[in-house]
């Protein structure tokens, strides 16, 4: 027998008890004859000890050990008289009697430990021995229980966990496809599902009315720190439902994860934000609002539109933007001048592409602005009014096109919310977004494009301006879209799709297709869609990114076990990689073009 206990069972009400544990050494010390060693498993670590009593081959056997050798040992569990309340087995050591090297390792090349010596390059190409450190165990673990409660709740509501092929034909969702060469049709590729969408519409024409998977998606497409080529989403459809039905639905699966996951799993305390309705914004308020279609809400400063106020009082910059529009800092009026230098000079790095940065604080004295000259005291009273400043509170101002500074405002806000701690890792803020465009037009290519997929139905009460000609009319046409953002983070995105077969052939000649184009491209669903399609509805979470949310981390590279770098190579495999000549032949690839 391996083993009768883990490294992390063990207790003071198992003193006495003879038991054999195995696991990875992590620590090895030796103090006057007597040698300590922490056995490290999955569950925990373990004091080992080989008393100075011991036999000269247990002894012996030590001496050969080092750090991550896999090692089983016998002996008697003994309370400690240092004991170590940091830990869950702290109270107890094992007193050793047999110990046996299972299997000799090599010195890592990292210290697995909590805080590693080791950089990220290295870490990924020793991914193994990386996952066996405490943080990113703690994430695998957090994903585990995450996917079991996701499918905990979903059963309990009647989904069904329906797998979905994953060599199909391209599924448009916006980014670029991964291909597979077919041997058997030379010269044929599959194409991996950017997302089951056209599967999960026709399980609805199927009859299975609440689907869900946690499912497997490849997108070829740039990558950042929340977006992996392959991804996992909960991706979930029902039939039979409007907008509010499937927003009240997944408002009780966000709920179920923020009790089960976040308060039982994680011990955050419970919030009142988690049983009350989750707020909702239309897209055009939080464009307006917050400069984003995925507001932080964790906090307030909102956008305010001073254009009217700023406007005509001699500042050229602003008299001659289109707009003006300000945030409040609540608290910051004593920014030193350097601060604000950094401030400007963040303004203007081209992500964020603003000119300049006017500022105005609230002090005694009233409010001091770094335009001063062209503003009345009273001019710029109403600029804290209109922004709620209070005294203490300072004033950032942009200005350019609505759109832009818009954008940059809120990207502003987001670094004012860091700059002044105001986004907590463990206060948790949702939101729903609704009433996405339908449409978005591209100068480039000089066609519309779906903002959604080409599946989702335009606002019933916007059908006649999706048959309108004009571009003008059809850029106001409203989606009966919805997004899940939590913490500034897009978690998911769905709609109500379209089921009658003329909206969805006006959609695809909106887009741009000839019949035989979307013929060719989507004919299975068209055909399909005759054959009795009933209303449907749905939505596809970011699996990792809910998982790296709730763990209060950017990435989500840490909640999968085996992610991608930055350019899409898998370090440890040194994949992608070239394919042999034969295997190349055989899939009809002429080597020339690779
Ligand atoms: P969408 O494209 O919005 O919708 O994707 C749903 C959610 O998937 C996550 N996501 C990603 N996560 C990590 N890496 C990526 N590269 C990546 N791309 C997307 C996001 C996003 O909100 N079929 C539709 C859903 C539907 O209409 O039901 C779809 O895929 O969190």
């Amino acid at each position: 027998m391996y083993r009768t206990h883990t490294c992390g069972e063990l207790r003071i009400v198992n003193t006495g008890s003879e038991v054999t544990l195995a696991g990875w050494v992590q620590r090895l010390r030796n103090l006057g004859g007597m040698t300590f060693i922490d056995l490290r498993d999955r569950y925990g670590i373990t004091q080992l000890v080989i008393g100075d009593q011991a036999p000269v081959d247990l002894h012996q056997t030590v001496d050969q050990l080092g750090r991550e050798f896999v090692i089983k040992a016998k002996g008697i569990v003994l309370e400690r008289s240092n004991k170590n309340l940091k830990i869950d087995t702290g109270e107890i050591e094992i007193l050793v009697s047999e110990l046996h090297i299972l299997n000799a390792a090599q010195t890592p090349p990292f210290t697995i430990e909590d805080e590693t010596d080791g950089g990220e390059e290295l870490r990924a190409v020793y991914r193994y021995l990386d996952l066996r450190r405490n943080p990113l165990k703690r994430a695998i673990m957090l994903r585990h229980t995450m996917a079991h409660e996701v499918r905990n709740y979903l059963s309990s509501q009647q989904f069904l966990e329906i797998e979905t092929p994953v060599l199909i034909k391209s599924t448009p969702e916006g980014a670029r496809d991964f291909v597979v060469p077919s041997r058997m049709n030379q010269g044929q590729f599959y194409a991996l599902p950017q997302s089951p969408q056209s599967f999960k519409q026709l399980l609805m024409v199927a009859g299975y009315d609440r689907y869900f998977q946690i499912v497997r998606c490849f997108r070829d497409e740039d990558l950042r720190a929340d977006r992996q080529p392959e991804f996992t989403q909960i991706d979930c459809e029902m039939a039979f439902v409007e907008r509010e039905e499937v927003l009240n639905t997944f408002e009780g699966l966000a709920k179920h994860l923020f009790k089960s996951v976040l308060c039982d799993y994680l011990h955050h305390p419970d919030h009142p934000q988690f049983h009350q309705p989750f707020p909702r914004l239309s897209y055009a308020d939080a464009k307006r609002l917050y400069g984003s279609d995925k507001p932080d809400i964790r906090f307030e400063m909102k956008i305010c539109d001073l254009t009217s106020l700023a406007k005509g009082c001699g500042f050229g910059v602003f008299d001659s933007a289109d707009f003006v529009g300000a945030i409040c800092a609540k608290g910051a009026a004593d920014y030193t001048r350097k601060q604000l230098d950094d401030l400007t000079e963040w303004v203007k790095r081209p992500q964020i592409g603003a000119k300049g940065l006017v500022y105005a604080r609230v002090v005694p004295e009233g409010v001091k602005s770094s335009v001063d000259k062209f503003y009345t005291p009273e001019a710029l009273q109403q600029w804290a009014e209109e922004t709620g400043a209070q005294q203490g509170d300072l004033i950032l101002m942009l200005c350019g096109t609505e759109r832009t500074t818009l954008e940059a405002l809120g990207a502003l806000r987001l670094e004012m919310g860091n700059r002044l701690g105001l986004r907590k890792k463990d206060h948790f803020a949702p939101l729903w977004v609704y009433d996405f465009p339908l449409l978005e037009w591209d100068n480039e290519t000089q066609r519309f494009y779906a903002m959604h997929h080409p599946f989702t139905s335009p606002k019933p009460q916007d059908l006649s301006k999706f048959y309108s000609n004009k571009k003008e009319d059809l850029e106001q046409v409203c989606a009966n879209a919805y997004d899940f953002v939590l913490n500034g983070v897009e978690i998911g995105g769905g709609s109500i799709r379209i089921h009658d077969s003329a909206v969805q052939k006006r959609m695809f000649e909106v887009l741009g297709f000839s019949d035989s184009d979307a013929d060719y491209r989507f004919g299975f669903i068209i055909n399909a869609f005759k054959y009795g399609a009933p209303p449907h509805g749905g939505i596809a979470f970011g699996f990792d990114r809910w998982c790296a949310v709730f763990g209060g981390s950017e990435s989500i590279r840490d909640y999968i076990a085996f992610p991608k770098n930055n350019s899409g190579r898998d370090v440890m495999l040194d994949a992608p990689s070239r394919i042999d000549e034969v295997q190349m032949k055989e899939l009809g690839i002429a080597s020339t073009t690779i």
